[in-house]
């Protein structure tokens, strides 16, 4: 199996042109392996957003190569690119994007239901299997406006999981968070990468970077840090002790 599951090769970016031109992203080179967390950091208009979109296969580059968990996508047309998504990533975002009026287990399925692939699966069953492992097992028939932000964006995340993608990537997923349901949800993801899922986190929150394997930092479109964490803190424990220091 492929370890690598992003390779992008010198991908750029360009909005408008002529005098409009804006370069949102320069030649990035970015690799990312297998069973990393990785922060994608940076002042706004930076870039995370366009970079977001061109790895999530919402939209392609001006000039650079991209390879995503071995399939060359660069290039390819609106279909193809629908095809891969559902494929191989599952989204988070800052909204959490769900349904309204429509239970969580449905919410869940919705990612299985637009699969054209023709594999004839158990939706249900493996939506109520995504929401345990979320730790959403008693919230299955709750509709979102019946459910907190954590646990909406904890519905968005089983969401995510259920197709079992190559990579989750998150934009911003603590943003409509207060702190402690943000360490909540950064546990999660720690607990997730544990099992072996591969998770890329755009966010602007230096709090929420410390819990990352690699923090990528963008400026003015191009990578200007990049490194490994040594040791990462520990989103459960510090829940730990914010609780105790609240109790
Ligand atoms: N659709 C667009 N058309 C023109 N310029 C854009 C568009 N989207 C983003 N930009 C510009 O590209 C740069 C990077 O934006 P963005 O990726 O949204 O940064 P970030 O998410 O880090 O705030 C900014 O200068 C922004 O104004
Ligand atoms: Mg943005």
């Amino acid at each position: 199996m492929n370890d690598i599951v992003i390779q992008t090769d010198k991908i750029t970016k360009t909005y408008g042109s002529g005098t409009t031109e804006v370069h949102a992203l320069s030649n990035v080179d970015l690799t990312i392996r297998r069973g990393e967390l990785a922060a994608i950091m940076g002042a706004s208009g930076s870039g995370k957003s366009t970079l977001m979109n061109l790895l999530g296969c919402l939209d392609t580059p001006t000039s650079g190569s991209y390879t995503l968990d071995g399939v060359r996508v660069d290039g390819l047309g609106k279909n193809e690119l629908a095809r891969i998504r559902n494929e191989k990533l599952g989204f988070v975002f800052q909204g959490f994007n769900l349904l309204a009026r429509t239970s969580a287990v449905e919410n869940v399925e919705l990612p299985m239901l637009y699969d054209r692939s023709g594999r004839k699966r158990d939706t249900r069953a493996l939506a109520v299997a995504a929401l345990e492992r979320v730790g959403l097992g008693s919230r299955l028939d709750h509709q979102p406006s019946e459910l907190s932000g954590g646990q909406q964006q904890r519905v968005a995340i089983a969401r995510a999981l259920v197709t079992e993608p190559a990579l989750v990537l998150a934009d911003e997923p603590t943003g409509n968070l207060d702190t402690h349901t943000s360490i909540e949800v950064m546990a999660l993801f720690q607990q997730l990468n544990e099992q072996g899922i591969t998770i890329v986190v755009v966010t602007h929150e230096p709090d929420v970077a410390v819990y990352a394997t690699r923090i990528i930092q963008l400026r003015d479109g191009q990578i200007c840090r990049d490194e490994p964490v040594k040791n990462p803190q520990t989103a459960a424990r510090d829940l730990e002790k914010l609780d105790r220091s609240s109790a």
